[in-house]
């Protein structure tokens, strides 16, 4: 592979949208963010040059960053934020990924508008296992808030109740036609008839699961998360934030009388308020410009819309998610660990903490919105883990003894118990290299049921199984997919429901895994999983980079 080499400056900018014009933090003064590209086995370098107020961090979102998790981002996590003024370097090398991923800031609320693709072709001569396509377009939901997102939940944080939902989702930053003042931005996807597209979608919004769908066209599933997937065709598609997908879209095979509308609008579980609107954009057939007699007649072409299901169609949100397969071919193996060296059992939930005295909350009952893994709310350190970890530091920074198990079993669907109190703590799990992991997330039902696209750092693993109601360990696992599951980096744990993992410890450092419903994050929703060096030398975390941010 080649080095490739990006500036990326932090900066101010102001954009208009709905009507309302804010000052963003952006990269480069672009929003969405500048597209990354670059090919398997190619190094990128990111000077990232902090020139605004706030202290920033930036992820690449489904990099596996093998033996560089000094470049993964998280704030606390990986690194100290980059300080105003101040520039840091991240260095990574891609290996044995391709499709589409994305880069978004890793610290508060600040993805709202710091987030770009992230494009990875093929090694040079090779091809992609399905129809070339004649060109790629890069689709990128967002969401936006006509108000400052660091406001909306350092005051949800201070109340303890649920942030302001955002005003509307967005296409390649764009509302789209459908919300009022907005017709002018609307994204505008111009084809030619009889060619296959690639359209590579990517869920960047803060706290929505969407579906999506083109009316009249039909997609072809070809690669998630970065990884081939067996071809299927569907009309809808659900990506969760923190998901990728790539689909093949094949023209109309002579200009239609038509324009089409495409659009996404959330899948929605549980409990709070949420912002039920849809983002659209469109598809037109471009005529060649040299017929002008026809061109007037297009202002008059009727334009097509898509159904979209109902928010809370679970049953198209579970078969979508269990046609997913791997490819599973010679060329591209699902390498599934047969085996399992650990086992854990991680509830995932909303819960609440008591309310501070002095204050009012806004949560349920009086109390304050929490979030937890095995009820624990993870609270983040102000210094780095992956620091304390390497260097041995880990007293006073963070303990060892996340726990395995949910401290107490219950019926995860039936009634909640008395005490939904969380415990606040920096609780992280310590694997031995090349440990093989299995690992079932339950939702639990303890403030309502509600999926979580749940996101592991630094690997990415197998979806061996799911299903609804209770986990039940002596009968479940019986029917694991250990053959052709997807491989992913993040999956929606359902409803009610629980989803089965499987990864190898293979990547040393520390990695974070968390709900990518922003709001969830922010309530705990999040843990870390250490990650020990191996004995070769080609098994070990080279140390840090000397221009680390401190902090
Ligand atoms: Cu896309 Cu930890 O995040």
């Amino acid at each position: 592979g080649i080095t490739r080499h990006y500036k990326f400056d932090i900066k101010l900018k102001n954009v208009t949208r709905l009507c309302h014009t804010k000052s963003i933090v952006t990269v480069n003064g672009q929003f969405p963010g500048p597209r990354i590209v670059a090919r398997e086995g190619d190094r990128v370098l990111i000077k990232v040059v902090n020139q605004v107020q706030n202290n920033i961090t930036l992820h690449w979102h489904g990099i596996r960053q093998l033996r560089s998790g000094w470049a993964d981002g998280p704030a606390y996590v990986t690194q100290c934020p980059i300080q105003t003024g101040q520039a840091y370097v991240y260095n990574f090398t891609i290996t044995g990924q391709r499709g589409t991923l994305f880069w978004h800031a890793h610290i508060s609320w600040l993805r709202s508008t710091l987030y770009g693709p992230v494009v990875i072709l093929p090694k040079r001569n090779a091809s992609y296992p399905f129809t070339k396509p004649y060109k790629e377009v890069p689709i990128i939901f967002g969401e936006w808030w006509n108000t400052d997102p660091e406001a909306v939940i350092s005051q949800a944080l201070q109340t303890g109740g649920g942030p302001n939902v955002s005003d509307a989702y967005t296409i390649n930053g764009l509302p789209g036609p459908l919300y009022n003042c907005s017709a002018k931005d609307t994204f505008k996807l111009k084809v030619k008839p009889g060619k296959t597209y690639l359209l590579r979608l990517i869920n960047a919004a803060l706290n929505d699961e969407l579906f999506f769908s083109i009316a009249n066209h039909s997609l072809t599933v070809v690669d998630v998360d970065a990884v081939y997937v067996k071809p299927f065709d569907t009309e809808t598609l659900l990506i969760t934030p923190g998901q990728t997908t790539n689909v093949l879209l094949k023209t109309k095979p002579h200009y239609p009388n038509a324009t089409f509308l495409m659009a996404a609008r959330p899948y929605v579980t549980g409990l709070g308020t949420f912002d039920n609107s849809t983002t659209a954009g469109i598809l037109e057939y471009q005529l060649p410009s040299t017929t002008t007699t026809t061109r007037s007649s297009s202002a008059a072409k009727k334009l097509l819309k898509p159904t979209l299901p109902p928010l809370n169609d679970t049953t198209l949100a579970t078969n979508f998610a269990k046609r997913l397969r791997s490819l599973a071919t010679a060329q591209f193996p699902a390498n599934v660990p047969q085996t399992v060296d650990r086992r854990f059992f991680f509830t995932v939930g909303l819960g609440s903490s008591p309310c501070p005295q002095n204050q009012t909350c806004q949560g349920p009952n009086g109390t304050k919105f929490s979030a937890s893994i095995n009820n624990v709310s993870f609270a983040l350190p102000n210094t780095a883990l992956l620091q304390a970890h390497f260097f041995g530091q880990a007293k006073g920074v963070y303990t060892t003894d996340f726990p395995t198990n949910p401290p107490f079993p219950f019926n995860y669907t039936g009634t909640p118990p008395n005490n939904t109190f969380v415990n606040n703590a920096t609780k992280v799990v310590v694997l031995p290299f090349n440990t093989s992991v299995e690992l079932v997330m339950q939702d639990t039902s303890i403030l309502g049921a509600e999926s979580h696209p749940l996101h592991l750092h630094g690997f990415n693993f197998f979806v061996v199984g799911q299903g609804f109601g209770n986990f039940d360990p002596n009968k479940d696992p019986a029917s694991f997919n250990l053959v052709d599951p997807v491989e992913r980096n993040t999956v929606g744990v359902p409803s009610g429901g629980w989803v089965a993992i499987r990864f190898i410890a293979d990547n040393p450092g520390v990695w974070f895994m968390h709900c990518h419903l922003e709001v969830h994050t922010s309530w705990g929703l999040k843990m870390a999983w250490a990650v020990m060096d191996g004995k070769l030398p080609n098994q070990k975390l080279p140390p840090p980079p000397s221009d680390l941010p401190k902090c």
